[in-house]
């Protein structure tokens, strides 16, 4: 039994994961801190501003999304200040998965592991029906139409009921047809260009700027009113009702229910610490690009709310593409082609990096020999990307983006990332503790009051989510144990190379 512990919670030493990074072929240190936080805002501005806050204002949470989004936007500060502490101490291709292994031991590496696939291949799925939104919002505008069978999921969430109901539509063709152009193009491997990112990041925050400085003409104030018209809270228990209001489904509404669900806007700053090895400069610049994009986003985000709410009264907002249909409601249809234009540019370079991560951290997995190598491991000789994951992963976000409405998609992706930020600020106090005196180039500030104060919000959106969520979160769980055991366990690189010593 104690040989079973000690392997399920044995960490991978701190000293072995430097070494492993010097073994590693270096990349190029040519980013600097510019560079970093705009990689930063690529990877963030996407579905969840120009999509995700139609329904939320809609059905959630009125014109208070405007606090939810401040919520949302603390509460990612906490894990970012946590993120960057081992983006800086541990500074390989970083991710939650690594950091977990270092101190929380080898089955917390594998949950992260796990969650973080089921993370990134549903907020991929989110984004991709997202993009599909936008896209045929500019094709609208050509005088094109997707005929309404290919348009969309068969299914939509109706907040009156309470229930899904059927679209009439088979399936969302455009989203499927994105994600399998992004998985080719993934698969030949994209030179992560950096000039590339910044055009996308210069149009999206043209379009940001755009929708805050002319929208800011057309707002309405007596639209704010009422503010929070389902409430502050939206709090409930493994689907016992603890506070605020709940639509008919039972599923909570309110304020911070609205930011438990565009929570999915903000993910992405996490992804500055996977570039850790291409920084000029990582101990600085690394914290810097992951604080600097999130709150420059978290600034725009609340700018493009405050704006839209004020514009179009929340119950009209439309729910698949309502940032640029609101400027076609106030009669600004030239506004409502260039917006979307620019949002189905900012939601692909989203989905390029979304889907370029889950295939990454099975990567990692496979080569701790916690998934088969020679599936997960495997790097193509030629493309040099890791070509049978990055098909696998994308057939299955190509069924979950044809057919799963939105609403089911953000919810499940936000629940798996707020519990990778628990995690990670878990391991960033057991980190202090086991190794005190580990150089730390970024020191999060006031431990253990933010890491702590990071879990329990982390914790109190992950609660305001619906019920629903969790049970999902828990199947994907047990899978997961399922398969470690059967599999992950017996192959492990560091079992093997403890048995032998
Ligand atoms: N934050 C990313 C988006 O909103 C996932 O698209």
């Amino acid at each position: 039994m104690s040989r079973l512990t000690n392997q399920l919670f044995a960490r991978k030493p701190l000293e072995l994961l430097l070494e492993e990074a010097r073994g590693e072929n270096r990349l190029r240190r040519i980013l600097g801190p510019v560079q970093l936080t705009a990689l930063g805002v690529g990877a963030v501005i996407g579905a969840g501003i120009f999509v995700a806050t139609g329904s939320a204002a809609h059905n959630v949470a009125g014109p208070s999304l405007m606090l939810s989004y401040v919520t949302a936007g603390i509460t990612c500060i906490f894990a970012a200040l946590c993120y960057a502490e081992f983006a800086a101490m541990v500074p390989v291709a970083g991710s939650a998965y690594t950091y977990a292994y270092a101190t929380l031991g080898e089955l917390f590496a594998w949950i992260i592991g796990w969650d973080l696939v089921l993370e990134y291949g549903v907020a991929s799925a989110a984004v991709g029906t997202g993009w599909s939104g936008y896209f045929q919002s500019v094709l609208h505008k050509l005088g094109i139409h997707v005929p309404k069978l290919l348009a969309e999921s068969p299914w939509r969430y109706d907040a009156v009921t309470g229930h899904f109901v059927s679209t009439g539509s088979m399936m969302n063709l455009p989203a499927i047809l994105i994600v399998a152009l992004v998985t080719a193009v993934l698969v030949k491997g994209i030179a992560e260009s950096a000039s590339f990112n910044a055009a996308m990041v210069g149009i999206k925050l043209a379009a940001v700027l755009f929708v805050i400085g002319v929208g800011a003409f057309l707002v309405n104030p007596a639209n704010w009113k009422p503010f929070a018209p389902y409430g502050w809270t939206g709090i409930s228990f493994f689907g016992h009702h603890v506070s605020g209001q709940v639509d008919p489904s039972g599923t909570p509404v309110g304020m911070l229910a609205g930011a438990a669900i565009i929570f999915f806007a903000y993910i992405g700053f996490d992804s500055v610490s996977t570039h850790t090895e291409e920084a000029k400069n990582p101990q600085r610049d690394v914290p810097i690009g992951i604080i600097v994009s999130l709150v420059l986003c978290t600034i725009l985000y609340i700018g493009v709310v405050a704006v839209l709410t004020g514009m179009v009264k929340y119950d009209q907002l439309d729910v698949n593409a309502p940032v640029s249909i609101a400027f076609r409601q106030k009669g600004l249809g030239w506004a409502e082609g260039l917006i979307a234009a620019a949002g189905v540019a900012g939601i692909t370079s989203v989905l390029l990096v979304m889907m370029l991560s889950g295939p990454r951290v099975f990567l990692a997995m496979a080569r701790d020999g916690l998934v088969p190598k020679s599936t997960f491991g495997d790097v193509h000789p030629k493309f040099r990307t890791p070509w049978k994951s990055t098909i696998l992963i994308g057939v299955g976000i190509m069924a979950l983006a044809g057919l799963a409405p939105i609403d089911f998609l953000l919810h499940l992706t936000n629940i798996g990332t707020l519990l990778a930020f628990v995690i990670v600020c878990t391991a960033v106090l057991v980190m202090r503790r086991k190794y005190p005196d580990a150089e730390r180039p970024f020191r999060c500030p006031w431990v253990p009051v933010v890491p702590i104060l990071g879990i329990l919000t982390c914790l109190l959106l992950m609660f305001s989510l619906p019920t629903g969520n969790w049970w999902r979160l828990g199947i994907w769980l047990a899978l997961g144990f399922v398969i470690y055991f059967l599999y992950g366990r017996k192959h492990s690189v560091m079992r093997q190379q403890t048995e032998t010593h």
